[in-house]
């Protein structure tokens, strides 16, 4: 089956069919998520805090996304595989920014790139696209602003700020980007964002009315416990499960009863 493409993505938001999005680090998972169904497959720079360790996403470099990009293209064959650009590296210049997104598309193996900011981010977004880059915005808590924003709070609170997210939408899809992704903020506000552009908008923290919804597999299949916010649903709990079944083989090891003649050669 070919990849899914910008015009898919698309024409799933014509259609009303949600869109679901899922964050993937490794070809593992991403066969996994690629086979349960997920449309698109971000490798967010969530990766910082759910796979290295970190309290942020800022320690994340290009050559981690680079990284784990290819593995997550391996391991799928369906979903539409999105690149994180990290932190810094579409800050400093339009150039080096068309340069970053370039790498993931070009060695990462992507199908499309993600940044964060509104209008300020615009001109990045025109740049790439004009290159034939497809790009997702991302507006509302911004990772990589985390301390900027004073903390993992929500955004787009009161009349100004949810205006300012609109426009920040606005100016994202007049760049070009073919997505949005609306994270943290109160569900009337996404459902105003939403009804202001014709670009999907995928929520995370953003209620029901948006086009899509996408979660970090981490927090979603309940093996992420450093920092659970309220909008994220457990599907599974596979921390929990995971102990259990690591302390069973231990057990096993320790008493001497694994491996037993069934897993042994003769
Ligand atoms: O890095 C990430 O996983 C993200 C999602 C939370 C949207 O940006």
């Amino acid at each position: 089956m070919p990849r899914l493409t910008t015009l898919d993505i698309r024409q799933m938001k014509e259609k009303g069919d949600p869109i679901a999005m899922v964050t993937a680090y490794d070809a593992t998972f991403a066969h996994l998520l690629d086979q349960a169904g997920a449309d698109m497959l971000l490798v967010g720079d969530s990766l910082g805090m759910v796979v290295q360790g970190h309290d942020s996403t800022l320690p994340v470099t290009m050559d981690h996304i680079v990284y784990h990009c290819q593995a997550v293209c391996r391991g799928s064959s369906r979903a539409m595989v999105v690149g994180d650009l990290p932190f810094m590296s579409y800050q400093i210049s339009v150039e080096r920014a068309l340069e970053n997104a370039g790498r993931l598309m070009a060695s990462g193996g992507c199908g499309a790139v993600k940044l964060e900011g509104g209008e300020r981010s615009a001109p990045a977004v025109r740049a790439m696209v004009e290159a034939g880059i497809p790009v997702v915005g991302h507006i509302g808590l911004t990772p990589q602003s985390v301390n900027a924003l004073g903390g993992f709070r929500v955004q787009g609170k009161g009349e100004e700020a949810a205006r300012r997210l609109v426009d920040d939408a606005k100016r994202l899809e007049d760049a070009g980007a073919f997505a949005v992704v609306l994270e943290t903020i109160p569900a009337p506000v996404a459902e105003m964002v939403t009804a202001a552009v014709q670009i999907p908008t995928i929520g995370i923290g953003a209620g029901v009315h948006c086009d899509g919804q996408v979660l970090v597999c981490y927090d979603m299949l309940g093996l992420f416990d450093e920092m659970t916010p309220r909008f994220v649903k457990r599907y599974e709990e596979l921390g929990a499960r995971t102990r259990a079944a690591v302390k069973s083989y231990v057990d096993e090891v320790k008493a001497r009863t694994f491996p037993s003649d069934e897993y042994s050669y003769r």
